[in-house]
């Protein structure tokens, strides 16, 4: 019964509104990898909350959230979410648990990632900054530090001795001022101090939970193509997006996953560099990046938007085992005369319908488009499948006949009541489901 929400393109999917909509019939909403580069989105009647960290399941009172041990964490990052979040009228109290094999990010990382960017020159990844890649490195170097080290706050302890390594590297490969390993060490043990009550065993309270007969949601950050082993490497983020992550994120068995959604915008974006076959330059662009908003939600970069790649979504189908997809921002394409949509990519004499592994020959691939006729209507706030206009289901089919899979929600505004439940999908049946078994269960 539990449901996987993932990116199926390379991020800002919309996977905020989605999860969020589905957390009412779950009781634990987990994420997995990715840390604070994320910016999930989710507007609830007017007031606009932005995630980064939390699960945006965090929003329904009464929801627990686990931050995975996949995930990395910028302690004053989450410090930040928790009272903006507050100051909001949502408390996290204990609701929270973060694994205590989760890493954590501390400022060295920021350092030798802006290092590292402009070592790179033109080849750049345009990474959010936010010290994601240098923490996974260390994790990986066997170097990093998990949330249960931080409990030891002696000056000659594992800990301070991990710091004091670490910042001797940082010093080493950077130069110019030294960072104070002290200073350092003496704040991040008064961060473990606030931390404390949040972190535990993840693995162990989501078995408990699956033997209770819980339902949890699986929350993703980034996308499919973002992903560090099936994304456009070396263009991608430092984890798994992948569903693949969802076991080695959070500890638990590849049948605990259950269904898993595939969210998709109805064009496509990307923001930071690497390749993007359908991207549109000039005019074009522009007016899809100003009527989407395609602005980032955690570093205000403006995305780069092109039209929908169905090769890149029947990908991500086949990588993550998609049973459904939910199509977001469906009223952005409102007003067109015309949508176009990659069916396939042109290399040389051939013409490619599975996305390519080589980053040189997606350079040269040419995205090969059908032309759909545009929606004389708008669908910005319909509610109902039956309401859209005939060229928009049209769209709608067309893409789930080139993904093979069913639409099982379509968004058509950013706001939570804005969405389309498509009936007897997926969605809808799982639903119908969680609510027969909330009655069974009932005193
Ligand atoms: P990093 O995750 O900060 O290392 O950035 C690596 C790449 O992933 C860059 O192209 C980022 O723009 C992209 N990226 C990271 N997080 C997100 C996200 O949440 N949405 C979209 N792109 C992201």
């Amino acid at each position: 019964m539990n449901i996987a929400v993932i990116g199926a393109q390379w991020g800002d999917e919309g996977k905020g509104k989605i999860v969020d909509l589905l957390t009412p019939n779950a009781s634990i909403v987990a994420r997995y990898q990715g840390g604070h580069n994320a910016g999930h989105t989710v507007r609830v009647g007017g007031t606009e909350f932005i995630l980064h960290l939390l699960p945006s399941g965090i929003l329904h009172p009464g929801v627990r959230c686990v931050i995975g041990n996949g995930v990395v964490i910028d302690p004053q990052a989450l410090f930040t979410e928790i009272d903006t979040l507050a100051a909001q009228g949502i408390e996290v109290g204990g609701r929270l648990l973060i694994s205590d094999r989760a890493h954590v990010i501390l400022p060295y990382h920021r350092d030798l990632e802006a290092l590292s960017e402009s070592r790179r020159g033109d080849q750049r990844i345009g990474t959010t900054s936010r010290g994601i890649g240098p923490s996974y490195e260390d994790k990986v170097g066997r170097r990093g530090i998990r949330a249960a080290d931080l409990a030891d706050g002696s000056e000659d302890g594992a800990l301070a001795s991990a710091i004091r390594a670490n910042v001797s590297a940082r010093n080493e490969a950077l130069g110019g001022a030294a960072a104070d390993w002290r200073a350092l060490h003496a704040d991040v043990c008064a961060a473990a101090r606030r931390l404390a009550g949040w972190v535990g065993d993840a693995s162990v309270f989501l078995a408990r939970a699956f033997e209770a007969g819980e339902c949890v949601l699986f929350e993703g950050a980034q996308g499919t193509l973002l992903d560090i082993d099936h994304g456009t490497y070396p263009f991608v983020t430092s984890s798994n997006a992948t569903v693949g992550g969802i076991c080695t994120g959070l500890g638990v068995g590849p049948r605990a996953i259950g269904s898993v959604l595939g969210i998709v915008k109805a064009y496509t974006t990307r923001v930071g560099e690497g390749p993007l076959p359908t991207e549109l330059h000039g005019d074009e662009g522009d007016q899809l990046r100003e009527s989407g908003r395609e602005y980032g939600a955690s570093t205000g970069r403006p995305r780069r938007c092109g039209w929908y790649d169905a090769v890149v979504v029947r990908y991500a189908v086949r990588v993550n085992g998609l049973d459904a997809l939910a199509v977001t921002k469906l009223d952005v394409l409102d007003g067109l005369d015309e949508i176009p949509l990659c069916t396939g990519y042109r290399h040389g004499e051939r013409l490619l319908t599975e996305f390519p592994g080589s980053r040189t020959v997606l350079a040269e691939c040419r995205p090969v488009y059908e032309r759909l006729p545009g929606w004389s209507r708008p669908t910005a706030g319909v509610r109902r499948y039956e309401d859209l206009p005939p060229e928009a289901r049209a769209y709608l089919g067309r893409i789930e006949a080139l993904s093979g899979v069913p639409i099982a929600i379509v968004s058509t505004g950013s706001d939570r009541a804005d969405t389309i439940l498509v009936r007897d999908g997926l969605v809808d049946r799982w639903q119908a489901e969680r609510a027969l078994a909330a009655q069974e269960s009932a005193p």
